[in-house]
């Protein structure tokens, strides 16, 4: 963990955000078509009505270009401006090339470095911490950073315990240098414990199992979730997570503008809202229309508070992501 007093280097800025979201809506009451569910129990249990699911053919890739455009449209950039692009994504189009190589193509920005950042729903943040650290430096002026997943490519439709979760959809956001050094990421913290992997992966054949599993019943290339651990991690890594922050920088939870954190169930951000007793609009939620999308998450909500106007110069914005891996991600940003 690091705070920026302790680095004391260049501003970052926030240019412009975008999405970019799947026509196609699938409601709980599809999903009761499809397996033994109810809107009742998926709402009371996790807060999401609706989620988006990707044409077929359309891709993290598409997506993520598609999201990126938006946002340099919305920062009034050209392409040709970013020195680099990172994507955050669990589902690529491909093994290789990378998914940020590809969108630095479909969006016509090469030469741009090329990055791709795996830490499932912590991605974002990863990527946004490397982004600040690089521009921070002044080795790199202005980074495209996006957040993009078709979690539905790799969800069991047959399994009520996950298809129900998950959605597709990304959300970009360009970071610049700016000329106010106060104006920047103020604490970042990235963490990880790869013995927790069991508990939430996406197994390619027999091979990845755990040692100790001898009954899987679930379907190979999808996502395997052990929903209650990954609960209990959720409420206490993100009430750790926010509490760190807040103490790093003397601060009280009342002095934070808004939390964005990654939407993994609504019961879990109600738990860390009372903890901290915030109101309803200090945590951004927006589970109930799509899901979890993963390292998509976080930026969408992103956009939307941007595109509405509020998020204003000086706010202090918190952002904080915590999935596979495990990882658990934290930002403290100066808007
Ligand atoms: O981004 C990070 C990734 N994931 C997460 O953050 C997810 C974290 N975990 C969760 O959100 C919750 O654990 C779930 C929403 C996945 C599950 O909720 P839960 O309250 O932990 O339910 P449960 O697994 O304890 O299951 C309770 C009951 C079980 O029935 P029995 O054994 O009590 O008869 C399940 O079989 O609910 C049943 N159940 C369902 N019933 C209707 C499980 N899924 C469903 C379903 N519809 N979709």
């Amino acid at each position: 963990m690091t705070t920026q007093s302790q680095r004391g280097l260049c501003g970052v800025r926030f240019a412009g955000t975008g999405n970019a979201l799947p026509q196609r809506v699938l409601t709980n009451d599809d999903l009761a078509k499809m397996v033994d569910t109810n809107d009742e129990w998926i709402s009371q249990r996790t807060g999401i009505k609706t989620r988006r699911i990707a044409a077929p053919g359309q891709t993290s890739r598409n997506l993520a270009a598609e999201a990126l455009k938006a946002a340099l449209d919305n920062a009034g950039m050209e392409p040709r401006q970013l020195d680099m692009v990172m994507v955050a994504t669990i589902t690529p189009e491909m093994m290789c090339p990378s998914t940020a190589a590809q969108v630095v193509a479909d969006v016509g920005a090469i030469p741009a470095a090329a990055l791709d950042v795996n830490a499932a729903c912590s991605g974002f943040v990863y990527a946004l911490t490397m982004a600040a650290s690089l521009i921070e430096t002044g080795k790199y002026r202005t980074i495209g950073v996006i957040g993009a997943e078709t979690l539905s490519s790799i969800t069991d439709w047959k399994d009520r315990r996950t298809c129900i979760l998950f959605g597709d959809g990304a959300g970009a956001a360009v970071l610049t240098a700016s000329d106010d050094p106060a104006q920047t990421c103020l604490y970042q913290s990235l963490h990880s414990d790869g013995t927790l992997w069991p508990e939430l992966y996406c197994p390619r054949d027999k091979s990845n199992l755990p040692a100790d599993d001898k009954i899987f019943s679930g379907a190979f290339n999808t996502l395997q979730m052990n929903g209650q651990a990954i609960f209990k991690f959720a409420v206490s890594k993100l009430n750790q997570s926010i509490e760190n922050a807040l103490a790093a920088l003397n601060l009280k939870p009342s002095d934070l503008s808004i939390i964005i954190p990654h939407q993994m169930n609504n019961r879990i951000l109600e738990s860390a809202r009372h903890r901290l007793g915030l109101p309803p609009e200090k945590i951004y939620v927006n589970i109930d229309r799509f899901g979890n999308t993963s390292a998509a998450s976080i930026p969408i909500c992103l956009h939307e508070l941007n595109s509405a106007g509020r998020l204003k110069k000086g706010d202090l914005v918190l952002f904080v992501g915590l999935g596979g891996g495990l990882t658990w991600a934290t930002n403290l940003w100066r808007w």
